[in-house]
């Protein structure tokens, strides 16, 4: 097929695309956007390099030492446009209710008007012309392992060669992708454009944004439209639009059929093995909001004390989970690679991370050293002092006198954005599990879900059924991060950890687990337990008290001997704990005051807390489950005993 899409620009598919309704809405897309050029992409390594140097030239990508970094990059994004904008995200379904209160919605046929269509007023469309003087690669790629059953597939068409470098890295992406879709295989199709068309003759800058920004998912016809942002979740659309909003449409829908099918699960949470002197192996699937360490817990070293304990990552930051025939849930990381928050990262929170960016990385929005290599906040506990000099973020210089200046709350001001982040592939993780990529995925053996509170909740809770479990699942509140534009340090509730990342209404979503743990129950599964962690409590002089990281080891070996039902764990209001002698405290100086600092529950404040769940639940009234008010209600009666 040779469609048109700016006179004389053919669309030149190779001859290994074969599937029509692709190369028709290709066909159609660039019809509608007229880039200059379309570039299809196959995956290989030379492109990857042939990209990376046409970034270089552009100005966007900075090529770093190459003994101290070798193959890896710095991009700088434009200050606007550094995290999700969560406020400009929409699910656009044929209803409002079926987005429900927590995502922003729009009706598909007005959201169209103002991509496709144009308005009657004679407004041109948004996507319309979008991609002038640009070129529009076709980036295909597979969320999951090529070819598995629990995988999917995707094509993202956009103007950004950062972006398709970046899906090279984060997504199985290459030609082989179209051996699986085949003549009549189905894709979602993603739309994503920096909306920033280039006139002739025009300079481009080095990133190129649109103020104007609408990240927008059809969950009816699994379609993706991103515009104005090339930024991380804005941009990669496999991450966030695809593996969470639209996969979660996906697995509900398939339980909606007729029968017990229970459909699938797509979530917010890293995978990892953990294996015992013994050699037996468990896994364990983890939700904490955006930048709250689920890189760095699926990268967990064992601390002293754990000799002959061994931690691998499935996953960092999504999971596919399927029911098996052999009565368990198991789950796939449909990624291959970490956008991961740099600031923070060093030896001691995460040093498999450190060691996975030894090379082949790139880096966005972290600062610059003199001899070409990055720098980040937290870097400063490994080397053990601050660098006399960099370049920051935004191309200034930044020294510790100039950063005291211009510092606020007297805080430096910082050299890396906060949310500044690295894009590195799994294989270059030293801990990578050897079934990460096989096609079957991993059976769960527990769900934890984790909040960041400075008070409240405690440091680990094993909820006492599967009801339970998705009551604190979906009662979890969270301190906001730089992950997403907004506020920072603000207690929101984050139901699984997914509140900006559900496509559908939460209280349907909520049903959903309700419903397949019911299905499961039925057919005899064995369901994983549930476990809420709190490793951010604080202390009377405002300082963590659990020391987190490797040590948060010691609180997974508890949930393991639970599942081994070694550990008898102590019952409270809303679930258990571990007694202080339960968990192994060799190793680590950690005093029965400190453990009791991070594991009481005060009545007053979990009172009041559970006055904001109940805000919750009228904010998600709407076919809000009513197990869920039960359990509510019975945790009350507990409270007020
Ligand atoms: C991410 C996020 O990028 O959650 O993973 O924001
Ligand atoms: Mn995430």
């Amino acid at each position: 097929m040779n469609a048109i899409a700016e006179p004389g620009i053919h669309l030149d598919a190779p001859a290994y695309v074969r599937n029509q309704a692709l190369l028709a809405w290709v066909a159609e897309m660039a019809g509608l956007t007229k880039p200059a050029r379309v570039v299809w992409c196959d995956g290989s390594d030379a492109e990857y390099q042939r990209l990376c140097q046409q970034l270089v030239d552009a100005g966007t990508f900075r090529k770093l030492n190459p003994v101290k970094r070798p193959n890896s990059f710095l991009a700088c994004s434009d200050p606007g446009d550094v995290a999700r904008v969560e406020d400009r995200t929409f699910i656009c379904s044929a209803k409002k209710e079926d987005a429900g209160p927590t995502n922003n919605w729009m009706d598909p046929a007005a959201m169209r008007d103002l991509l496709q269509h144009g308005h009657g007023d004679g407004a041109p469309a948004l996507f319309d012309g979008c991609m002038r003087g640009r070129t529009m690669y076709v980036v295909p790629f597979s969320m999951g392992p090529l070819g598995s059953h629990i995988s999917h597939i995707g094509i993202e068409l956009s103007d950004s060669a950062y972006v398709a470098v970046n899906m090279k890295i984060m997504t199985r992406m290459g030609k082989e992708v179209y051996d699986v879709l085949g003549e009549n295989g189905v894709f979602v199709p993603c739309v994503h454009t920096v909306g920033a068309p280039l006139q002739p003759g025009e300079r481009d800058v080095s990133w190129p944004c649109n103020k104007t920004k609408y990240i927008v998912h059809y969950p009816q016809t699994r379609e993706i439209w991103s515009y104005g942002s090339g930024y991380g979740g804005n941009a990669l659309l496999g991450k966030k639009c695809f593996a969470l909003r639209i996969a979660s449409n996906m697995g509900r829908s398939a339980a909606q059929g007729a029968g017990d099918n229970p459909g699938w699960l797509a979530e917010h949470m890293l995978i990892l093995g953990v294996t015992n002197p013994q050699g037996k192996k468990y896994h364990v699937a983890a939700a904490f909001p955006s930048a709250c360490g689920k890189t760095n817990f699926s990268m967990l070293v064992p601390p002293a004390g754990f000799d002959g304990w061994k931690v691998t990552t499935v996953g960092d930051d999504i999971a596919w989970i399927k029911p098996h025939s052999d009565g368990r849930l198991y789950a796939i990381n449909p990624e291959a690679g970490y956008f991961g928050v740099a600031p923070g990262t060093n030896l001691v929170t995460n040093p498999n991370c450190m060691a996975s960016l030894h090379s082949d990385v790139i880096f966005t929005n972290v600062a610059l050293t003199d001899d070409g290599d990055v720098w980040w906040e937290g870097l400063e506990k490994d080397t053990g002092s601050m660098p006399a000099h960099l370049i920051d973020w935004q191309g200034k210089d930044w020294t510790p006198a100039l950063a005291a200046q211009t510092g606020t709350d007297g805080k430096l001001r910082p050299a890396a954005h906060p949310n500044a982040r690295f894009t590195v592939a799994a294989t270059n993780n030293p801990a990578l599990d050897s079934a990460w990529d096989d096609p079957n995925g991993v059976p769960i053996d527990a769900f934890i879900f984790g909040g960041r509170r400075s008070t409240t909740v405690p440091l680990i809770t094993e909820a006492r059924n599967w009801v339970e479990g998705v009551y604190m699942a979906a009662t979890m509140g969270s301190e906001t991060t730089a992950a997403a534009a907004g506020q920072q340090g603000v207690v929101r509730r984050d139901p699984f950890a997914m509140l900006p990342f559900i496509g559908y209404n939460m209280s349907d979503y909520f049903q959903h687990w309700l419903g397949m743990g019911e299905k499961l129950t039925a057919s005899g599964a064995k369901l994983p337990k549930i476990y809420t962690t709190n490793w951010f409590r604080k202390g009377a002089d405002g300082k963590f008290v659990w020391p987190g990281y490797g040590e948060n080891m010691r609180v997974l070996k508890w949930m393991i001997d639970r599942i081994e039902g070694t550990a008898k764990g102590q019952e409270h209001v809303f679930g258990i704990s571990p007694a202080y002698e339960e968990l192994n405290w060799s190793g680590l100086n950690f005093t029965p005051e400190q453990f009791k600092t991070v594991t009481s529950i005060d009545k007053a404040a979990w009172q009041a807390e559970l006055k904001l769940h109940a805000d919750l639940f009228q904010q998600l009234a709407y076919h809000l489950p009513k197990e869920l008010q039960d359990t509510k209600a019975q945790i009350e009666t507990r409270l007020a005993a």
